[in-house]
Order: structure tokens, then C-alpha cells, then sequence
């Protein structure tokens, strides 16, 4: 019964011609709907690229007789606005003196909300988004008032701008602790004696015998840039050995590594990377962090 319904649709119905496996393929029309569509697709297809930005060129596509939405240009227009809007108050910050911004509320709360942005695409990836620092990784917490280089206005504006130890700005900060046992300029036992002492004068767990003949070994060696009391030099970054703050680790461990292996911490210079409003935006919103002198 079915053979003969198909025997009488393949008389009404040419085939393709084409067989698969004794299957074959009735030559149907499209449907009118689904023609007419697909004209009216190519008719809006030709439009669309006449009224707006389509083709392809050498610098630009070609721009449409309604130029389209343009939202490259609103949002050019849009920094534009602002950057028009914000430069008196940038000139303002760069006129003025680093110790007089706070002074002007206006001037500081702008310095302060862009210099945190400055902050977090700039920095926060080795200070951390809180500034807080990596513990033992070298990169100091920004938030206490232990500083390695100082932490007035200025101390922290020269840091930023020639940054630390880096070879691509001559005005960078620069000091150099030796490497004291890599390069044998004291021995294991001397190494081992300055370390509890080191341990002792930070108030921590340490072999007092050990630490009293360490003292010679710091005075000697120590004291040039740590100071007789251990209490640091910001003019050589060298930290204060006396309190909890470590910047590589307090531990015996990482103390010996440190009088052993020296540390060698870089950070780059901004001004080739940052303009001069934002390097001071930026030192303002860290001197307002809590640690600021
Ligand atoms: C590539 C990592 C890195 C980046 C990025 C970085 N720093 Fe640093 N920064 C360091 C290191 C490392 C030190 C400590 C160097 C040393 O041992 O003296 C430091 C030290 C500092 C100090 C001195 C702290 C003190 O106790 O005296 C300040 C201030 C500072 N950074 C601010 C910034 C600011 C602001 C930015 C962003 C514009 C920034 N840093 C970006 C690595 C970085
Ligand atoms: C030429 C100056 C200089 C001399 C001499 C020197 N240091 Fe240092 N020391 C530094 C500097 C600078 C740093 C910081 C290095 C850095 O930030 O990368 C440092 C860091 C340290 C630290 C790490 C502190 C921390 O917070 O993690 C310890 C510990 C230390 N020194 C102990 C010693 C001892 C012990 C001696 C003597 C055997 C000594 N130093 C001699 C300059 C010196």
C-alpha cells in the first residue's frame, strides 16, 4: 500500500536525479515565504552596508551614509571630557607643593581617588591591592610607618619617580649589601653568630653565647649601614633589624639566607610610564595609607 502512495507523488514530483543507496531526492520548490525572505535579506544586507560603517579599507571601514553609532567616538569624546575637565586640577597638583596638597580638599580628594587607581593597575601586583606587601617575598607592606627609604612626601614621591636597584634610571635608589658568606667575607661559624644576634636585638628566641660574639661580627660589619643599634638607614634602604617587620622573613632561616646570599630588591622607575600628576596622586594616596610622615 505505501509502495503504491510513493509510485503516485514521483509522477507529480520530479526527483534530483541523484541516489543513494536506492534513496532519492524529490526536486521540490522552496517554499514562496522562505524565497521571499531570502530576497529581502540581500536587500537589507546591500542597504545596511550603504547606511553604515561595513566595508573594510586600508585605515578605516567605509563610514555609512548614517555613520553608524559611533561609540568609538563617544568614548573618545567622553576621556576628552574628562581629561578636559580634570586638567586644572592636575596642573593644580603639579604646581603644587607635595606638603600642601592636603591642605586643599579639593586638590586632595582628587589626588587620593586617582592615585588609588594609579595604585591598583599599577602597583597593588607587587604591593598587594591593600598594599599590605608579600611577606618574605621582598615587596614592603605600604601601610606601616617602618620605612626602608622614608616615608615623608618627598621621601616617598623620589621612590616612586627613579623607583629602587633598577638599571633603567640613573636617579634610582641605590645600595648594595654584600653577599657575606657567597663571598666569603665571613665564615659559617661568624654567619652563625651574627644571626643570633640579629635574632636577640629583635627580640626573638636565640642562643645568647652565640649572639654575644656576634655582636663583634655586626659591629664590624653590620653597623656601617644597619647602625651600631640596628636601627636602620633610610638613606641606604637598609632596613631596621630591630622590630617584627621582616621584608624577606625574621626566621633563622631566612636571616642566615639574607647575611648569606644578600637580597637585591627592584622596583621600577614610573616616570617614563606614569606623568608627573599621577606619580604625586599616587605618593599622596600612599603617604595617606596610615604610614605617611
Ligand atoms: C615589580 C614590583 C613592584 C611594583 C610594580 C611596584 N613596586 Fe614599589 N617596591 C617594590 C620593591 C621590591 C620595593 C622594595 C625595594 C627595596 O628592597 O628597597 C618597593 C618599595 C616601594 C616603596 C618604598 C617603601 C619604603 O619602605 O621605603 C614605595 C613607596 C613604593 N614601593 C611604592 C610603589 C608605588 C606607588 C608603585 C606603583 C606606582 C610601586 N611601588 C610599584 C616593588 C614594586
Ligand atoms: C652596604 C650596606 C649593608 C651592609 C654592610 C649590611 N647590610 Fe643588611 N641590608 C642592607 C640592605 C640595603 C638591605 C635591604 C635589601 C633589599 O631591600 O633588597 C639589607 C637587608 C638585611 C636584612 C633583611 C631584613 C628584612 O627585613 O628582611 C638582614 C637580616 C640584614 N640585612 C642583616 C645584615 C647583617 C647581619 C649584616 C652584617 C653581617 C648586614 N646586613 C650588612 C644593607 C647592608
Amino acid at each position: 500500500m505505501c509502495a503504491k502512495k510513493v509510485t503516485k507523488v514521483e509522477r507529480e514530483v520530479p526527483t534530483t536525479g541523484h541516489s543513494w543507496d536506492g534513496i532519492e531526492e524529490f526536486d521540490n520548490p522552496m517554499p514562496r515565504w522562505w524565497v521571499w525572505v531570502f530576497y529581502a535579506c540581500i536587500v537589507w544586507g546591500v542597504g545596511y552596508t550603504i547606511a553604515y560603517p561595513a566595508w573594510p579599507l586600508v585605515t578605516q571601514a567605509t563610514q555609512g551614509l548614517l555613520g553608524g553609532t559611533k561609540n568609538r567616538d563617544l568614548v573618545a569624546a567622553e576621556i576628552a571630557g574628562w581629561d578636559a575637565r580634570n586638567a586644572e586640577v592636575k596642573a593644580k597638583l603639579i604646581a603644587t607643593d607635595l606638603n600642601a596638597i592636603k591642605d586643599d580638599p579639593a586638590l586632595a580628594s582628587y589626588a587620593e581617588n586617582a592615585g588609588a587607581a594609579v595604585f591598583r593597575t599599577n602597583c597593588a601586583q607587587c604591593h598587594g591591592s591593600g598594599a599590605a606587601g608579600v611577606q618574605q617575598l621582598g615587596y614592603p607592606n605600604l601601610l606601616d610607618d617602618d620605612w626602608l627609604w622614608g616615608g615623608t612626601m618627598e621621601d616617598i614621591h623620589l621612590t616612586v619617580t627613579h623607583g629602587i636597584r633598577n638599571t633603567t634610571d640613573a636617579d634610582a635608589r641605590y645600595s648594595e649589601m654584600p653577599k657575606f658568606g657567597a663571598d666569603g667575607l665571613l665564615d659559617k661559624t661568624q654567619i652563625g653568630d651574627v644571626v643570633e644576634y640579629v635574632l636577640q636585638i629583635s627580640g626573638q628566641e636565640h642562643d645568647a653565647a652565640k649572639a654575644t660574639a656576634g655582636a663583634q661580627v655586626f659591629a664590624d660589619n653590620c653597623a656601617a649601614c644597619h647602625m651600631d643599634d640596628g636601627s636602620g638607614d633610610r638613606a641606604q634602604g637598609a632596613p631596621k633589624l630591630t622590630d617584627a617587620v621582616w621584608l624577606y622573613g625574621g626566621s633563622r632561616e631566612a636571616i642566615t639566607e639574607t647575611v648569606t646570599y644578600a637580597r637585591y630588591g627592584v622596583m621600577p622607575n614610573w616616570n617614563e610610564r606614569l606623568t608627573e600628576d599621577d606619580i604625586r596622586a599616587v605618593s599622596y594616596y600612599v603617604h595617606s595609607l596610615g604610614g605617611g610622615e
